[in-house]
Order: C-alpha cells, then structure tokens, then sequence
C-alpha cells in the first residue's frame, strides 16, 4: 500500500511517498480502509525534527487521526466491526497510509450523521480543547483567550469556550480575516499574535489556552486576572524561553495558576465519552468542523508546504 514518511528531517520535501506491505491488525487491534485523514500542527513539529528528543526517528509515518471503513480485526476484537465505518486515533503517527491500524479502544463508530472529513477535523482536537479548557477549571461567566486560535484546537476551544457560557472569548490570530471567521465561530475579541487588542478589548483574562507558548509565552502572564490559569496546550512558536520561571514569579501577587496539558494523562474511556458527544453536537449543528482544503494522500509534500506558510485555518486532510 501507498504511505508517506519522513524520509529527512527538515522541510516539506523531507516527505516521501513511499511502499509499504499491507498491515494485518495484532491482537486488539482493527485495519481500517482510510477515506480521511486529519493532517495536524504535530506532524509538522515532528517532520522538522523538533520532536526527535521524543523518540521521533526518520522513517516515521506521521498522522495521527483516520476515519473510514473495518476491513479487519485481530483476535479478541469482535468481527461484527467489520465493514463498519469509524474514526481512529492511530497514536503519534500511522495515519499517512491507505490502510490503517488502530487499538480498538480508540476507534469510535461514524454516526450517520458526520462525514469522514468532518471527524478528522474533530476527532483528536475537540478532545484537546474539551480537556484543556477543564484542566484550566473554566467556567460560565468567566474571560477566555485562546492563543493560536486558527488552528484545528484553537478552533474547538473558541466553540468550547462560547458554548461554555464563557463572558468573553478573545483570540490571536494574524489577520483581520482570520479574525472574522474566527468570530463566526464565537470570538468575542480579535487581537494580534502578541495579544494586543484596542479599545474595548478585554485587559485581563481569567483563563489562557495557549497553543503556540514560544518566546513570547511569558509576556502573556501579565494577562491573567488574580487567580487566573495559563494552560499551554501546544507549542507551534516553540518552547518558551529558558527562564520564563522568572516571569511566573514577577506575577506571584496574582495567585496565578501554569500547567500544560496533554491528552495521553486522560482516560481512553474518558475521550471516548467526549468524542461521542462532540460528533452528536456536530450533528446537531452546535458545533461546526473547518476544513482548510483536501488534498489526495500523494500531496502530503504540498500540505506540509501550506501548513509551513502559516495560511491553513482550520484542518488539511489527506485522502487516499
Ligand atoms: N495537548 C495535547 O494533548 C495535544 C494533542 C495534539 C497536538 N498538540 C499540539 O498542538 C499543536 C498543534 O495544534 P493545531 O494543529 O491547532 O495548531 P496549528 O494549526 O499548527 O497552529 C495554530 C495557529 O497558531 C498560530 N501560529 C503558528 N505559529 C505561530 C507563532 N510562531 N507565533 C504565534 N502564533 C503562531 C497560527 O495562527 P495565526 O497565523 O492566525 O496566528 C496557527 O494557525 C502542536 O504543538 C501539537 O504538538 C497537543
């Protein structure tokens, strides 16, 4: 079967289609038929190689979200999958390929009612922007700022936070036109990538989900309200400066809270429970999927070229 891999660290063209032997599903596990396949923020960290300290090797097949149809089950899976269409997470990589595998307790049947494309969009970043925004103990009636916010997470958590009852959601983004979509998707405040905003625009926040954290991360400690929470999420700006503990303790009168948040510390059974309920809102019409643009799978090169030119709002997805 046809998949991409991380031939060279480095740049886009680092990708490479390659062939590999069909895949058998093990013990546990399901060979699912790709239709889509979600193209995210980390595939791109891991192909520049600044993920290799994370064990990241050249060879990697990057993807980590497919949804499409059981072709076949390991043993102690139920057979009746089979020809049933579902979303998979494939882990930290595995999903740039025809043909799909996944630990049966991270495939999730498709409801009639929500597309393959849709749920690549969804799948892993309404789980990330669900939970951060609980690790962060939001609440209705409190300020948002979401930092990133274009993205695929960013964009869940904006939804999140809105329906959430949040008193305000601020976002940063690069453009103004970014901010009008983002807007639509109930952005309350537009501000640029370093978090100024105008006249009108919220001065502190009680909760920052922050996906891009880099250089510029501790200067939005000033931000926060007195027992305000800063919740780094992810790190497309890089990691942030060495001592940026300085910058914590500088903001020691406010009773602020830092944490990051990972989604491998929740519970298989609880991201279960969450995706289910967030593929029935999207069905609903309550919450809304973006996607960017889609592409076959042999333009991963030229995904990852669009992605580097910071102009993807919202989800690439790959299609075998
Ligand atoms: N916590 C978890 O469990 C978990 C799970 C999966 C992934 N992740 C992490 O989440 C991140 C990817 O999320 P994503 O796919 O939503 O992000 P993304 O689409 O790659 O980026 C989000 C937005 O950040 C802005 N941005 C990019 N570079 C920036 C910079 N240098 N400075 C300021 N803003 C910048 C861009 O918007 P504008 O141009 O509009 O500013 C971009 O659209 C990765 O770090 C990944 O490792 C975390």
């Amino acid at each position: 079967m046809k998949a991409v891999a991380i031939k060279e660290f480095g740049g886009p063209e680092g990708l490479a289609v390659i062939d590999i032997p069909d895949p058998a599903p093990a013990r546990g596990q399901v060979l699912i038929a790709s239709e889509a396949i979600g193209v995210g923020g980390a595939d791109v960290m891991i192909r520049r190689g600044a993920l290799a300290a994370y064990g990241f090797r050249q060879g990697h097949v990057p993807g980590g979200e497919v949804a499409g149809t059981v072709t076949s089950v390991g043993d102690d899976v139920d057979p009746a999958w089979v020809g049933r269409r579902v979303w998979a997470f494939t882990g930290t990589g595995g999903g740039y390929v025809e043909q799909a595998i996944a630990s049966i307790g991270e495939v999730l049947p498709l409801p009639a009612t929500l597309s393959a494309v849709d749920a690549v969009t969804l799948g892993s970043s309404g789980v990330v922007a669900h939970f951060g925004l609980t690790h962060a103990h939001f609440k209705s009636g409190e300020a948002v700022l979401v930092r990133g916010a274009a993205g695929s997470i960013g964009i869940m958590t904006v939804q999140l936070a809105a329906l959430g009852g949040a008193s305000s959601v601020a976002v940063t983004t690069s453009s103004p036109e970014r901010g009008r979509r983002l807007r639509d998707l109930g952005a309350t405040h537009v501000l640029d990538r370093t978090g100024r905003g105008g006249p009108g625009d919220p001065v502190g926040y009680d909760v920052i989900i922050d996906v891009v954290a880099g250089e510029e991360m501790p200067s939005f400690f000033d931000r926060l309200n007195p027992n305000g929470r800063l919740v780094v999420v992810g790190a497309v700006g890089g990691q942030p400066p060495a001592d940026f503990g300085t910058g914590l303790m500088a903001a020691f009168q406010k009773s602020m809270s830092f944490a990051t948040f990972s989604a491998a510390t929740v519970t298989e059974s609880a991201r279960r429970a969450v995706r289910v309920e967030q593929f029935a809102a999207v069905g609903r019409g309550e919450l809304r999927t973006v996607v960017h643009e889609i592409l076959p799978l042999e333009h991963a090169v030229l995904a990852h070229q669009k992605m580097d030119a910071g102009e993807v709002f919202g989800r690439i997805v790959l299609i075998p």
